[in-house]
């Protein structure tokens, strides 16, 4: 249970928290704990499918992050770098899908059947921490790409989606999604360990994890998709260079241009499951530091403190 998970801090933070007269429990957000992280019941039975059966192909690559770290952006910058010489830019899929629609997602889409696979495309993508990856993953060699982002935008997006994708959660004052969020619990976290997770398999074996931060690719945006793009093995030569090949994927994938397509303003993402969306739930601001905007003092404190302890070592900022 939640108090064994995250037993009381030292320095008098809560690890349960009182409701009326009873105690709110992770199981009341209809989360799980399984292997050290929280997940929705409907996405654990994905995970839990995909450890047991999934076969990679040695040439998959796998685009992994915990969610609301830039997973969206990363899907449709390595989509677009994969597919450009397949469709001109005004015809990609992603003007008329959602990025989600266009990368499968492991535990949901491919181990649940809910899209069928082209085994010539090789992207692919995750939730999962590392340390729950199936071991046919880790023993194939695949090449991993995690994008991560400082935990309080992480928070601040959180916050949000569950607002307007899980509305009975989001009734609960903000200050309790923050407390839970910090002890770890949040769809797939903590959030810490998950950063971890692959930081520490990225410094093992660099040549198969690539690892990226959501604020560097704001601030160096064609330096790092030049990047993502020779890691996937799709590089721009020198003459789509000269001919603008890069801006172009970035354009096609920013956020402005992303947002305003109608099927990210009015579409819906897996619908017919318990976790149904509205497209326009992945689209929110998109910018960086937006948690100056919503977080007191003392969170910021909190929030900053956490990740000192867990990710400081490692030399790992924000
Ligand atoms: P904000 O809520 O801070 O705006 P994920 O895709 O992992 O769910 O993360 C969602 C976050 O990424 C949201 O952050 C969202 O606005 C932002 N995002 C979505 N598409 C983006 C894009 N093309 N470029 C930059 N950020 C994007």
């Amino acid at each position: 249970d939640l108090e064994e998970a995250y037993p009381p801090k030292s320095e008098g933070t809560v690890s349960i928290i009182s409701r009326g007269n009873g105690l709110l429990c992770p199981e009341d957000f209809g989360l799980f704990q399984y292997e050290g992280f929280w997940y929705h019941s409907f996405y654990l039975e994905g995970v839990k499918l995909a450890q047991e059966q999934f076969k990679p192909q040695s040439t998959d690559i796998f685009l992994c992050s915990a969610p609301k770290s830039g997973t969206t952006w990363l899907k449709a910058l390595a989509f677009s770098i994969v597919t450009r010489t397949e469709f001109d830019f005004s015809t990609n899929p992603l003007l008329v899908k959602v990025p989600h629609d266009c990368v499968p997602m492991l535990e949901v889409d491919i181990v649940k059947n809910m899209s069928d696979r082209n085994p010539e495309f090789p992207l692919l993508s995750t939730h999962m921490p590392y340390s729950s990856l199936p071991k046919s993953i880790i023993d194939s060699g695949c090449r991993v790409v995690y994008i991560c982002r400082d935990p309080k935008d992480v928070f601040v997006s959180f916050w949000h989606f569950i607002c307007k994708a899980r509305p009975e959660i989001g009734l609960l004052p903000m200050e309790v999604i923050f407390e839970l969020f910090c002890q770890g619990v949040s769809y797939y976290g903590p959030y810490w360990d998950h950063v971890l997770g692959y930081w520490k398999a990225s410094l093992e074996q660099p040549e198969r994890v690539l690892f990226l931060k959501y604020e560097d690719m704001k601030r160096e945006t064609s330096v790092l998709v030049k990047r993502l793009a020779e890691f996937i093995g799709h590089p721009f030569s020198a003459a789509e260079e000269t001919e603008g090949a890069v801006e172009r994927v970035i354009d096609l994938c920013s956020f402005e241009n992303l947002s305003n397509l109608e099927v990210n303003k009015n579409g819906r993402h897996r619908v017919d499951t318990p976790v149904a969306i509205e497209n326009n739930t992945y689209f929110r601001r998109g910018k960086v530091r937006d948690w100056k905007n919503h977080l007191t003092a003392e969170m910021v404190q909190r929030m900053d403190r956490i990740t000192e302890q867990k990710l400081g070592s490692c030399g790992l900022m924000f």
